[in-house]
């Protein structure tokens, strides 16, 4: 320990004289102006933005060794499958999602979604379909109290009332789903979509959602050879200079490079990582996670203001896992509107949601099933093994004893992972504009992107993409026009 400190301090002693070396011989040429934390969509946006206003010398610093983030595909049996976001979401609106923009660009393979069969594809606990107009009873029962969640949260801002859970909502709709198959009607309705249950989650901040309002409702799946990546892909090979095997060989991004401390002061920034170098900037741009700003990975020095931490803090980074399972053929029902189907059971979030993919990989014989929250912890501390026997079971519940052993079976761990700490934030109860735009806000020269800085689209693809831009664009104000002051929207509007 003893040694360890004495290391950090001869690092500093080191880069202190460094740094007054730099500023005597005014070598500025060699000190990038900007550090991007993170190679994400977001940091990579951001960089393309800073780019194209003219600040080209900037340094991505990317821990993995891969640009991409969450968004990363994956070989499964010979098939490029998503671990991390898999749909374009916000399809068919008046707006245009510029991620759909960039997908029909590269003509990235892509299926429409169609859930509206789910209530001739609802499986009981022990096994077999519950009736059409039962399950559908059901569904319509969600649909109204969306309705009414909708009314209540437009009502909640018209008279700026406290913000209240879904949950509060579907008990001012006496509509608390209690039995397996209204929790799974419930469970595919949010946590689907937000991986957190409606006990948490706001309802002003999700009803309605601008994703859907703005950009339409309609989602597409992403199954591409090329994987949803090379969007960001695309977006980094328009400033960043590549071989003729599309390997970058840009000296400004640097690959397996684990940022561990930013310092930062009135005329600059220092960040170290993990394999002891030490990079000097004007500015750095963190797009980590909120899961990770949530841990200790990255020490600020000196520490980020209160009302800063506390706002980081307060958001929630969710856990949303996709399990793909490949057999020797095929048991399920397959054809129009039998893609999405739903497995009830008496313990809400137990392998709910499956999609059968042959439309996206035919003949492949792969499903989908997806859990979210508590269970995507459990299962990312148990063996994968234990997984499929798991899943064997509660197929066996809903096809019967005949079917087949699965041959391979994917689970991400997003969780578990130092560099993402789960998959996309939610807005949880508790936060309210005000500390949502302190989770943005620069403090000083340390400025914030990701998809959890996004003004209307946190979570999403497009959100990390479109608050890519906004934080660079402040950063541009900030270096350009030396107009550095953010403003927080003031409490309660
Ligand atoms: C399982 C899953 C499913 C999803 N489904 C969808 C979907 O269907 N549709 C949709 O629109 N969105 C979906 N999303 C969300 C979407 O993927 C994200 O919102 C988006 O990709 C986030 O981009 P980002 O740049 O903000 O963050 P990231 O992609 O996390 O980029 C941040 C980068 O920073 C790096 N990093 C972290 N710490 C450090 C450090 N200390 N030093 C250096 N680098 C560091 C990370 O390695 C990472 O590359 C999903 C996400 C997941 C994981
Ligand atoms: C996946 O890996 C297998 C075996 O290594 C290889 O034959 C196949 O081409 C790969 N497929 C994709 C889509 O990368
Ligand atoms: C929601 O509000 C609209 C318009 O005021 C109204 O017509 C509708 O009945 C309300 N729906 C519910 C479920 O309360
Ligand atoms: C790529 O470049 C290398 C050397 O830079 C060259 O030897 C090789 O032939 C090139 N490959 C193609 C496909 O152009
Ligand atoms: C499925 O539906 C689409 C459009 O709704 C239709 O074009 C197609 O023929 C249908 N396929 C089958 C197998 O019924
Ligand atoms: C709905 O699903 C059922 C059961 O899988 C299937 O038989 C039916 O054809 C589907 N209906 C439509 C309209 O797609």
């Amino acid at each position: 320990m003893a040694n360890m400190k004495r290391g950090i301090l001869a690092v500093f002693i080191v880069h202190i004289v460094f740094g007054l070396d730099l500023s005597k011989t005014m070598a500025l040429e060699q000190t990038p102006t900007v550090i991007i934390v993170g190679a994400g969509m977001s940091g990579i946006s951001a960089a393309k933005t800073l780019s194209d206003a003219g600040i080209k010398d900037i340094l991505i610093l990317e821990a993995t060794d891969r640009i991409g983030g969450r968004m990363h595909k994956t070989n499964f049996s010979g098939l490029s499958v998503e671990m991390g976001a898999n749909w374009v979401e916000g399809v068919g609106g008046s707006e245009v999602n510029p991620i759909w923009t960039m997908a029909k660009k590269l003509q990235l393979k892509t299926f429409y979604s169609n859930y509206d069969n789910l209530s001739s594809n609802t499986y009981k606990q022990s096994g077999g379909l519950y009736e059409k107009s039962v399950a559908q009873a059901s569904y319509d029962i969600a649909d109204q109290q969306t309705e009414l969640n909708n009314n209540i949260s437009l009502s909640l801002s018209a008279h700026r009332d406290e913000d209240i859970s879904v949950l509060t909502a579907q008990r001012l709709g006496n509509n608390v789903p209690s039995t397996p198959m209204d929790m799974a009607i419930d469970y595919y309705g949010h946590d689907y979509e937000f991986a957190e249950p409606p006990r948490i989650t706001s309802l002003q901040n999700t009803e309605p959602l601008p994703t859907f309002s703005n950009f339409g409702e309609d989602v597409y799946f992403v199954a591409d050879p090329r994987g949803y990546e090379s969007i960001v892909h695309d977006i980094a090979n328009q400033f960043l200079s590549t071989n003729n095997a599309s390997e970058y060989t840009d000296p400004r991004l640097k690959l397996n490079k684990v940022v561990r401390e930013i310092r930062y002061s009135g005329s600059g920034v220092i960040v170290k990582t993990e394999d002891g170098s030490i990079y000097r900037a004007g500015y750095v741009m963190v797009s980590a996670s909120i899961g990770v700003l949530q841990t200790n990975l990255i020490n600020f020095q000196p520490d980020l203001p209160s009302w800063k931490i506390l706002a980081m803090y307060q958001f929630d980074m969710a856990i949303y896992t996709k399990i793909f399972l490949k057999f020797p053929y095929k048991f399920w029902p397959s054809g129009n509107g039998t893609e999405f189907f739903l497995y009830c059971h008496e313990l809400r979030g137990y392998y709910t949601i499956w999609q059968q993919l042959e439309k996206e990989y035919p003949g492949a014989h792969v499903l989908l099933v997806t859990v979210t929250d508590d269970e995507s912890r459990r299962i990312e501390q148990q063996s994968d093994s234990e997984t499929k026997a798991e899943v064997m079971e509660v197929l066996r519940n809903m096809f019967g004893n005949h079917i087949p052993e699965a041959t391979d079976i994917l689970v991400p761990r997003w969780w578990s992972n130092r560099f993402f700490k789960g998959t996309f934030s939610n807005w949880p109860i508790g936060v309210s504009r005000y500390e949502y735009d302190q989770i943005r806000a620069p403090v000083g020269r340390v400025y914030f992107t990701g998809e959890h800085t996004s003004e209307n689209y946190n979570g999403y693809v497009h959100g990390a993409y479109l608050a890519g831009i906004d934080s660079a664009n402040m950063m541009i104000s900030c270096i350009k026009k030396k107009m550095c002051k953010y403003q927080v929207m003031p409490k309660g509007t």
